[in-house]
Order: structure tokens, then C-alpha cells, then sequence
């Protein structure tokens, strides 16, 4: 298929897991993208892995600088954007007791200013036809010990997806959601975790799984591409959950 032909991405944090996952298949489709990172390396590297009809940009979602620089650097690969993949994002997980204001701080300029004010900078280069995608979280779902304020944060940016599709409804810009469940990707290295306490975590969760194993971020990457196709163009303010049925099976 190449439903993509012509079409421009913007998928954030692009360097790797669910993100480089979803570049990868609007490639395949046809399409251009523009992946962001924090580093030069990292977008480097996902560059050299996507090929000539990807762009990168060094972005840090979590810093106002960069997100109000965005616009002017997506500006030199195209003037007009017609999907977002609002994805860049991590965890810190701790409890409530060990929490302090930075890292609460840093979540939610990572996964709520962050979302945010990448879509209202993007917005002037979206046309008629154009598609918001967030990355949310099962966090939402289910209670995890913790997850407070990822959760938290995960659920400020589900309430995006209604608000943002309201008010771009007159604008024919349709605004949805993607919430994964447990996903093999890179999220626990930026958790302060060792690589022992990530293997024994994931351990863990496997058993809860109804399916039994993590999804693949090509699973991931499946949904955002139908919910940015024509495909699903009587489908807005929804999110759609990809995660085995972990949130409504126990
Ligand atoms: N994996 C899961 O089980 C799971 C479940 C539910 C939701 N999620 C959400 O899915 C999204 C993608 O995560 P992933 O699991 O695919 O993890 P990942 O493999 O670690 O990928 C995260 C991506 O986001 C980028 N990124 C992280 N912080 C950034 C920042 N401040 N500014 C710009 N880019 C940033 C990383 O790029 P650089 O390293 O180059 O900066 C990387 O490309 C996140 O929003 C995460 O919260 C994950």
C-alpha cells in the first residue's frame, strides 16, 4: 500500500522505538518523514536507518526553546505537515514519597508542554485533511505503583486528544490517540533503573500480559499509520488501545 504517497510526518521522538517504528511504515507507504531526537546522534543514527525521504531535526520536547523552535526547523525540509505523530516521551517511575518537584517537573514538560506546544506550533502548516496523533499510556487505565505522575502526565495528554479535536473539527483536522500497553522498546533506560532491575521489571510484567509477551512497536506503529490514513476518516477524538487487553481483562 502507499497510502502515504505525498504526504509529510512529523513523528517526535523518531529516533527509536514506537516512533522510528512509525516513520519506518510511512516510508514504506510512500511517505516523507521528519523524525525529532535530543541528540545529534541518536537522529543521526535513525536517519542512516530510514533513508533519503527522512529528515531530522535535534528537538527536545521537554525544553519551551526547542518546541518554539520547531516550526521554523521543520521549515527548512517542507511548509506544510500532514500528520503529527506527538510521541517523544519517557518514564520515571518512584514513590509518591520519593517523588521531588524536579522530576514531576520534568515529566510533564517532557509529556504534557511537550505534546502540547509541538501541535500548536505545527498547526499553521496543517491543511484540511491533516491528522493529530498522541501517544498516551495504559498508565492511564490502570493504577501501577510508581506511575504517579507518569500516569498523571499520560492523562493530561489523553485530555488533548478531546480538546484538540474540538477545536479542530472546523479545520477538518481529525485528533486521536494511540495508548499502548507494555512495548519493547527503549522506555526503562531512561528510568535510572540498571539493566538488572529492567530485565527483572520486565519479568514481571510479562505474567500480567494477557497475550504473555510485550508488544512489538511495529504493533504500534500498525494503528497510527490506519488513524493518519483516509482509512479512518470518520474517526476523530479517539483513542485507540493497543496493548493486548490489559486494561479491561484481569
Ligand atoms: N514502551 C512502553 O511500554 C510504553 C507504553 C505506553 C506509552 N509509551 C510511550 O511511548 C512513547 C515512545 O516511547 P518508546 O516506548 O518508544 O521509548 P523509546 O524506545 O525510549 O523511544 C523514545 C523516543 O522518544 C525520544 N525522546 C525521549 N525524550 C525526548 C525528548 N525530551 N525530546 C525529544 N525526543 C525525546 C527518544 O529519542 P532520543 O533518545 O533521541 O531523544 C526516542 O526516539 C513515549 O511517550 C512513552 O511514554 C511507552
Amino acid at each position: 500500500m502507499q497510502r502515504f504517497k505525498n504526504k509529510t510526518a512529523l513523528v517526535t521522538g523518531g529516533t527509536n522505538g514506537m516512533g522510528l517504528a512509525t516513520a519506518e511504515k510511512f516510508i514504506e507507504e510512500g511517505g516523507t518523514v521528519i523524525i525529532t531526537g535530543r541528540t545529534d546522534e541518536t537522529v543521526k543514527s535513525a536517519l542512516a536507518k530510514l533513508g533519503e525521504n527522512a529528515f531530522g531535526i535535534v528537538s527536545n520536547a521537554g525544553n519551551m526553546k526547542d518546541l518554539m523552535n520547531v516550526q521554523q526547523e521543520v521549515r527548512k525540509y517542507t511548509d506544510h505537515i500532514d500528520v503529527i505523530f506527538a510521541n517523544a516521551g519517557y518514564g520515571k517511575f518512584a514513590p509518591v514519597e520519593y517523588v521531588d518537584e524536579n522530576q514531576f517537573d520534568e515529566l510533564f514538560n517532557v509529556l504534557v508542554k511537550g505534546p502540547f506546544f509541538t501541535v500548536q506550533q505545527i498547526l499553521p502548516l496543517m491543511k484540511r485533511g491533516g491528522s493529530v496523533i498522541f501517544n498516551t499510556s495504559v498508565a492511564t487505565d490502570i493504577a501501577m505503583p510508581n506511575f504517579s505522575v507518569y500516569s498523571a502526565a499520560k492523562s493530561a495528554t489523553q485530555s488533548f486528544i478531546k480538546t484538540f479535536a474540538v477545536e479542530l473539527t472546523e479545520r477538518g483536522i481529525r485528533v486521536n490517540g494511540v495508548s499502548p500497553g507494555h512495548i519493547k522498546t527503549n522506555i526503562f533506560n531512561n528510568t535510572g533503573l540498571t539493566a538488572g532491575q529492567i530485565e527483572g521489571a520486565v519479568r514481571d510484567i510479562i505474567p500480567t500480559i494477557p497475550f504473555k509477551r510485550q508488544g512489538e512497536p511495529a504493533e504500534i506503529a500498525n494503528v497510527v499509520l490506519f488513524l493518519a490514513s483516509e482509512e479512518a476518516s470518520y474517526i476523530h477524538g479517539a483513542e485507540i488501545k493497543v496493548d493486548a487487553g490489559i486494561s479491561v481483562i484481569r
